[in-house]
């Protein structure tokens, strides 16, 4: 298990500003993308990554949600996950998940907790592209 402290003022503020359904990505020190989402006042991460093809669901710095604003949605072939536990239910990898990252505020700033895995995958994935 690897910890991650969010100490950034302006990435606080971006974090805290999210309203309901709403996301941002953010760029680790380690070139590891997390994307931050509210759901029913409830702040999830996950891995930017989609499980059909391990690339990442959008290049962009806002979460990539569908029309209904409801579901994240990968940009390359449409997979949907829902925004409380990243479980895909439409698309190419249904019944997969995004890799869900603990994040926890603790009054100064937000800690990270993530699997010694994710390094090894992100590794492993940024020497392939
Ligand atoms: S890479 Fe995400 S749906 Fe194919």
């Amino acid at each position: 298990m690897q910890t991650r402290l969010i100490k950034d003022l302006e990435t606080i503020k971006k974090i805290n500003a999210l309203v309901d359904n709403e996301g941002i990505v953010l760029t680790l020190n380690d070139a590891l993308d997390i994307i931050v989402i509210k759901n029913t006042n409830t702040l999830y991460a996950y891995r930017n990554l989609c499980p059909h093809l391990n690339k990442p669901l959008t290049n962009e710095e806002k979460a990539p949600l569908d029309e209904s604003q409801t579901l994240l949605e990968c940009a390359h072939h449409g997979a949907q996950f829902l925004l409380h536990n990243g479980q895909c239910v439409s698309g190419p990898c249904l019944t997969s998940h995004l890799e869900p990252i603990a994040l926890a505020w603790t009054g100064q700033h937000y800690t990270l907790h993530l699997s010694d895995a994710v390094f090894v995958n992100n590794r492993h994935q940024n020497t392939n592209t």
